[in-house]
Formats: structure tokens, sequence, C-alpha cells
């Protein structure tokens, strides 16, 4: 495995990209942010990939993953929640590499942040079955068993009491419905709850820019599974691509 990598984290609201040192999964240097451009379409939001790519001036024997949030099965994007309507169907892996003339990793958010905390971060070391949610715009999963990843899980559109569980319990429902901590803890609580019925896991890693006040919503849910904030926090896409796209190097 290569020591270092470029791991890049498409998002709603940006794109975020660093070069990661794979031994510790810190960044080397500085990480480079530039808008996620409107309407977020496939050409657009790839080139916008390229400039990040010239900024962290990545050498061409460092292997370069992508995290994308939908899943993405064997390089396409069957579906997408909170992008452009336009990259449904889209092979995001084959995009990337015309545009930043390279091979190119591609995977799901939260599958690359899940990667990384167990790697790096909260899961490290954690037998048995770990889900990391994320919980942003949407609501991200990925389930580890034994430090290996089942990709693509989408726990993140559940059904619960006939609602899509993100369009329920995001952090970006809490902030549009203005939402008090514990009216959202209580709506986190009947998501936990549903998927630790479903799943019986040893370990909730919970992450996305909100984890960073996880004191005001963790201590509020009751549950039999211990629930953990991710220890990343807003690196962990990019370091979890890295890491990934090392891997398979
Ligand atoms: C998408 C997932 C993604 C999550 C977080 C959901 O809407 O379907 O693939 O991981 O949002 O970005």
């Amino acid at each position: 495995m290569a020591h270092v990598g470029c791991g890049i984290d498409i998002g709603g609201s940006g794109v975020k990209g660093a070069l990661v040192d794979l031994t510790t999964g810190e960044f080397i240097g500085e990480r480079v942010r530039i808008d996620t451009p409107q309407p977020s379409t496939p050409d657009a939001v790839a080139e916008v990939c390229k400039q990040i790519l010239l900024a962290l001036e990545v050498g061409e024997d460092v292997p370069v993953g992508v995290d994308f949030p939908a899943p993405i099965i064997h390089g396409v994007a069957p579906f997408i929640a909170n992008l452009d309507q336009s990259w449904a169907g889209v092979n995001v892996a084959a995009l990337m590499a015309k545009h930043l003339g390279r091979p190119v990793t591609v995977l799901n958010d939260a599958d690359a942040a899940g990667l990384a905390e167990v790697a790096y971060g909260a899961a490290k070391g954690q037998p048995g079955t770990v889900i990391v949610t994320t919980l942003g715009t949407g609501i991200g999963s990925a389930v580890i068993v034994d430090g290996t990843l089942v990709p693509n899980t989408e726990l993140g559109h559940l059904e619960i009491d006939g609602h899509d569980a993100e369009s329920r319990a995001s952090s970006a429902q809490k902030d549009l419905q203005e939402l008090s901590w514990k009216k959202w803890a209580k709506r986190l609580q009947r998501y936990y709850a549903h998927v630790e019925m479903l799943f019986s896991p040893d370990l909730f890693v919970v992450g996305g820019g909100v984890s960073k006040k996880s004191e005001k919503f963790l201590p509020l849910l009751d549950l039999k599974t211990e629930i953990v904030p991710a220890q990343l926090l807003n690196t962990a896409g990019i370091v979890g691509a890295a890491y990934e796209a090392s891997r398979r190097a």
C-alpha cells in the first residue's frame, strides 16, 4: 500500500481534496475546497475535481480516490438524492478518469468515512459489526464487519413511519425545520433504534459536521448499542477515499 494518497470528497455544497499520509491518516499540507458548481452537473463537478488535483500538485504515482454521495455499483451511480439528477446512471469512475487523465477509485461518501474511522478513528480495532452513519444533507451509512466493508448500504433511505429516514432525521432537516436538539434527538432515537433492531451492531459511529456537537444529542439517545462520535470529523471522506484508492492500486 502506498504511503501517500489523494482523496477528493464531493458534497452538495463543497468539493474538498487533500493529500493524505496513509500511515497516520492525517493530511499532508492544506486541504483545498471549491464550492460545488450550481447546477452540480457531472462535467462541471468533474472539472472542479481536476482543479483540486492541479492545486494539490498530485504526483503521477499517487493513487487518487473520489468519494461521492450515492451508491457506486461497479463505477456507476444508479440514483442520486442530493446532487443534480443528471448523475443518475453515470459511470462516475469513467467520467473522473476522463477528466483527471488517470485511473480514479470512486466510492460512496459514507463508505469512505466508515473505512477511515475503522483504519484511523473511532472504530479502530473494533471487532464485530460497526455501523458508521453520516448526518449531513442526507444520511449516509457504512456497515463494516470485522474490518471488511459491506459496500453501498443505503440506510439513510430506510422507510420509517412512512418517511424516507433522511428526510426526517438528517442534520440538514434539523436546520431547515429549526428543530431543537431535543426534538431532533427524538427523530434520531426512532432512526437508530430501528437500525439497531435490524442489525444488532456492536458499535455506532456518528459522523458528519454535526458530530462536532455530539454532546448536544448523543446523551439524549437511549440505545442498547454503544454510540460514539466520529473522530475524523470532516476529514473522514477524504481520508477514506485516499485509503481505498491506495488499497486498490
Ligand atoms: C445518499 C447516500 C449518501 C448519503 C450521504 C444519501 O442521500 O443516497 O449514498 O451516502 O446521502 O451523502
